[in-house]
């Protein structure tokens, strides 16, 4: 510290890595300094707008002096019921907008807190790897121990629940999932949420289902929600996200959904921490689940054509791809001869081209790399073109 010797910080922030996404920034904006026109296809930051009848509604709101004070952590009645009949239009799940909804800050907001409602120190949280970074901060900062579970490609990329041990299995109290998946890609299989519920009820835990890609699906397929599962509701909850859907990233919209214990003690928590989601979000919200409920759809259908031109582009140049059926991701096998950081490396210098290296998402991430197709669509020709022609000239080895 610049005034002495004396004042310390807590340790809890040196016991997680640096965050993925600042890393990537931080290079992104060094490389922009040096005057290179950089593609950056590493983070998952829908590039178009937010739907207008959302703009509208956020307009309106904050016009209203009505919305100008503090909030409540419960949510205004209007948005936990628009949240309950989307989940009923949408997935034929049926809530109690009393009790068994609650608005949240954005779906990381949720997994964060939702980790400190859930661990006590020497708890362990059964999380995926590669998996969403947060699954792996939240705990640390409960003090809670993290195990980790591969996702293997020769799996579909959903964990081996059969294959955790006794020991972490004995002290675990939480188990994260999150389908469509980030980073894979990878979607659930029928019949894989049942097994979660039994595996929680063997074990006595709580299943948190991170669902922040369900809206962004290809090819006719339609993700599921967790809480269409029998008994899903008395073993977890589901983390709903409005940011990949509607284009809302910047506007941290989202909800808790399913045990109304979790979801109470979740929102109790988060008394003590913020004051709830400002009145004005709120009716955007409800404007995103209602009068734009469709838009998703329209954003689904920019997606798969962006992700036919990149599948095309890797195949030319001999990547191995995998299209996938949901979110905005490839998860990419780096050519033979490279890891990941190399890989990355590679296509930051010589294509101008950023991507995610796997491992930032956990230690099974080795051998791949993350593209996001959250870029518009000359952006993402121009990059597969660079990426193609730096391969082409023999500089990646194919
Ligand atoms: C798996 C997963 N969960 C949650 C989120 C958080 O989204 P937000 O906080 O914007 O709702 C993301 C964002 O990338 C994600 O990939």
């Amino acid at each position: 510290m610049s005034w002495g010797g004396a004042v310390r910080f807590a340790r809890r922030l040196n016991a997680v890595p640096p965050y993925l996404f600042a890393e990537l920034e931080r290079k992104i904006a060094e490389k922009r300094r040096a005057g290179v026109d950089v593609i950056s296809l590493g983070i998952g930051d829908p590039d178009l707008p937010t739907p207008q009848p959302v703009i509208d509604a956020l307009d309106a709101g904050a016009r209203d002096p009505e919305t100008h004070r503090y909030p409540t952590n419960h949510g205004s009645h209007a948005f936990r019921e628009a949240a309950a009949s989307f989940y009923r239009d949408r997935f034929g799940v049926e809530l109690d907008p009393a009790s068994e909804v609650v608005p949240a800050l954005g779906g990381k907001e949720a997994v964060g807190h939702i980790a400190l409602v859930l661990l006590d120190p020497g708890d362990v949280c059964l999380a995926p790897d590669p998996g969403y970074p947060p699954y792996t901060s939240g705990p640390v900062f409960a003090d809670a121990d993290v195990h980790y579970l591969p996702l293997e490609e020769a799996n579909g990329f959903l964990p081996d629940l059969d294959t955790v041990p006794s020991g972490a299995l004995e002290r675990a109290n939480l188990l994260f999932l999150d389908y469509p998946n980030n980073p894979t890609g990878a979607v659930v299989e029928a019949g894989y949420f049942e097994r979660a519920v039994e595996f929680a009820r063997a074990n006595d835990l709580v299943v948190v289902h991170d669902n922040a890609y369900s809206e962004l699906c290809y090819d006719g397929y339609r993700a599921p929600s967790f809480l269409e599962t029998p008994g899903a509701k008395e073993v977890g909850v589901e983390i709903f996200s409005l940011s990949k859907g509607w284009n809302m990233t910047g506007w941290r919209s989202g909800l808790v959904a399913g045990n109304a214990e979790i979801v109470e003690r979740y929102r109790q928590l988060k008394t003590n921490l913020d004051s709830g989601m400002f009145e004005a979000v709120q009716r955007a919200t409800i404007a995103a689940l209602t009068d734009a409920r469709d838009f998703p759809r329209e954003m689904s259908a920019v997606y798969e054509r962006r992700r036919d031109l990149v599948a095309e582009a890797l195949d030319a140049i001999g990547l191995q791809v995998d299209p996938p059926k949901a979110t905005p991701y490839f998860w990419v096998r780096v050519p033979e001869g490279h890891t990941s950081a190399s890989f990355t490396e590679l296509v930051l210098e010589e294509a101008g081209v950023v991507v995610s290296p796997g491992p930032s998402f956990g230690p099974s991430g080795e051998g791949f790399v993350r593209l996001s197709l959250t870029v518009p669509d000359e952006r993402l020709d121009e990059a597969a073109r660079r990426i193609e022609v730096s391969l082409r000239s023999g500089i990646i080895p194919a």
